[in-house]
């Protein structure tokens, strides 16, 4: 098999190359702006990376969506403080770039696995999120943040609408707070911009006061990358066509937190990190207004459970890292990161 993915330096993207290349004899075409997350790949004479923009670079692009038989569109903006700065950035990549490639699947008969994501349910009141019944509940207009939740949303209804007409072999993913290893840049975490738990690891090496937006009652369940991927690699093997036209939840409801106690159990693993366990100081656990910290344009999302029977009925998929392992893999790789890049400089 010949696969495509776009974006492949990316957290879930750099995870999935890897995989595939460790044990399957498929083929991989990738592009990225960066290539810094695949030092495990870039050698292997299975993956044909090509380092550029997929706003510039469309006739590489096209030629290789006719040549393969799935992509995977991983390019996007998927930080909340971009949704809330950025919010023209979002629409342009997340939905106009990934317009174009899902209409070139079409014209080229390509299968495509999608990246939708949990955002799109938003405020939904549901305690469990079903792919096929949840409604889909968003914010008002001036809240910024819902750009991502929306673009991705019409993406996935425009798939659906290309599958329904025949005209399109798809399968959207719904990706739940996935953490580990490469999960956000350092340097976006230093200027406060990334997800939560590389924020608060890096406000803990930075002996910075971790920030709790709103007291941080709300809740997220965190799934281990590689449970994750091992989801995703049935998704692609498609035994008997059991994933098309299907959207699969990809989360672990067994590993719900409150952002307040995440914050606690974070500092407590860093305290007991051999790197760190003699510090004299660590980070404080502080409270912060949302307007403070991301602006005017946030809204938050208190509750964001998913519901797997899908992944579990058709994939046989059971998520299997548990909180704590999952939270000290992914400490353990960035204080790693971390020590690597400080004896470079
Ligand atoms: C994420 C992002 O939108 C995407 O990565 C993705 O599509 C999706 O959800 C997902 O991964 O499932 P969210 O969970 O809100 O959205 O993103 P985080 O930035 O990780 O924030 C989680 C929670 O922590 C939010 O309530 C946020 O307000 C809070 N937070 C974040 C803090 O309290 N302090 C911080 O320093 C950072």
């Amino acid at each position: 098999m010949k696969i495509l993915i776009l974006g492949v330096n990316g957290f879930i993207g750099n995870a999935l190359v890897r995989r595939i290349l460790n044990t399957r004899d498929w083929e991989v075409f990738g592009m990225d702006l960066y290539d810094n997350k695949l030092d495990h790949s870039l050698n292997h004479p299975r993956f044909h990376f090509l380092e550029g923009d997929i706003a510039i670079n469309k006739e590489w692009i096209e030629y290789h969506i006719k040549k393969c038989d799935l992509v995977l569109p991983l390019v996007a903006i998927a930080t909340p403080m971009s949704y809330v700065k950025q919010p023209l950035k979002v629409f342009e990549l997340d939905f106009e770039e990934n317009l174009r490639i899902v209409r070139q699947c079409v014209k080229y008969q390509t299968r495509i696995i999608f990246p939708s994501t949990s955002e799109v349910y938003g405020m939904s009141a549901e305690s469990e999120f079903q792919e096929d019944s949840s409604p889909l509940v968003l914010g008002p207009i001036h809240k910024q943040r819902w750009i991502y939740s929306c673009c991705k949303q019409l993406l996935d209804r425009v798939i659906w609408a290309y599958g329904q007409e025949g005209k399109l072999q798809f399968t959207l993913i719904r990706p739940f707070n996935w953490i580990g290893p490469k999960l956000d840049d350092i340097d976006a975490a230093k200027e406060g911009s990334s997800r939560v738990v590389t924020q608060f690891i890096i406000n803990l090496v930075n002996r910075e006061p971790i920030r709790l937006v709103d007291g941080g009652l709300q809740k997220r369940c965190f799934t281990y990358v590689e449970d994750g991927i091992d989801c995703l690699m049935k998704i692609i093997e498609n035994p008997g066509q059991v994933a098309d036209g299907q959207i699969f939840n990809i989360g672990n409801p067994h590993n719900e937190i409150s952002v307040k106690d995440l914050a606690y159990m974070l500092r407590e693993l860093f305290q007991n990190h051999p790197d760190h366990r003699h510090d004299q100081e660590y980070s404080e656990i502080i409270e912060v207004p949302h307007e403070d910290y991301y602006g005017q344009g946030y809204q938050d999302i208190l509750t964001r459970k998913p519901a797997i029977g899908q992944a579990r009925r058709l994939l046989a998929w059971e998520p299997k890292t548990d909180l704590p392992t999952s939270l000290k893999y992914t400490l353990d790789a960035f204080l790693a990161e971390i020590r690597r890049l400080n004896h470079q400089v």
